[in-house]
């Protein structure tokens, strides 16, 4: 480890892991070298969204965040949310309705909606344009990653409904 690295003990979608980072090293490039690439790298200067993850529990752009401030956090990128056997009902919900083409967006879009849903199981249009102001599509537009984010909160209203 050279000397201006640091041992940064995290949790990752579950998992506790340590990541050697220098200070200047931010959280997307530290969770990027880790193998998580999954969160996507898109404009590196918090305009896109891209490298969107929950840092407990609240979205927060990785390439705004350094990751030394990470220790002791509890992170979740899109693979920690479902899997391709059990996706999470907003995943499933993407899929369905049509709302990812080349998907560069979609890891970002989907945290932020999740993050919404956490705090606001029954948002507004102007809820989830709110929410979503910070991640941009290129491809799809935004109608139907609305479409996706109102069914899944029917979907998630209706397992609260029924526990
Ligand atoms: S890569 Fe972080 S906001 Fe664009
Ligand atoms: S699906 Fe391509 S950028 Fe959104």
């Amino acid at each position: 480890m050279a000397t201006s690295e640091r041992d940064v003990k995290l949790r990752i979608n579950g998992k506790p892991e340590t990541m050697t980072v220098p200070p200047h090293r931010t959280l997307l490039e530290a969770l990027r070298d880790a193998g998580h690439v999954e969160v996507k790298c898109g404009c590196e200067k918090g305009d896109c969204g891209a490298c969107a993850v929950l840092v407990d529990g609240v979205a927060a752009d990785s390439c705004l965040t350094l990751a030394w401030t990470a220790e002791g956090k509890d992170i979740t990128t899109v693979a920690g949310l479902g899997t391709l056997a059990e996706p999470h009902p907003l995943q499933k919900a993407f899929m369905d309705s049509g709302a990812v083409q080349c998907g560069y967006c979609t890891p970002g879009m989907t945290i932020a909606a999740k993050s919404l849903l956490d705090r606001n199981p029954s948002p507004t249009e102007l809820d989830i344009r709110e929410a979503l102001s910070g991640n941009l599509c290129r491809c799809t537009g935004y109608v139907k990653i609305f479409d996706a984010i109102n069914e899944a909160a029917a979907v998630l209203r209706q397992k609260g409904a029924g526990k």
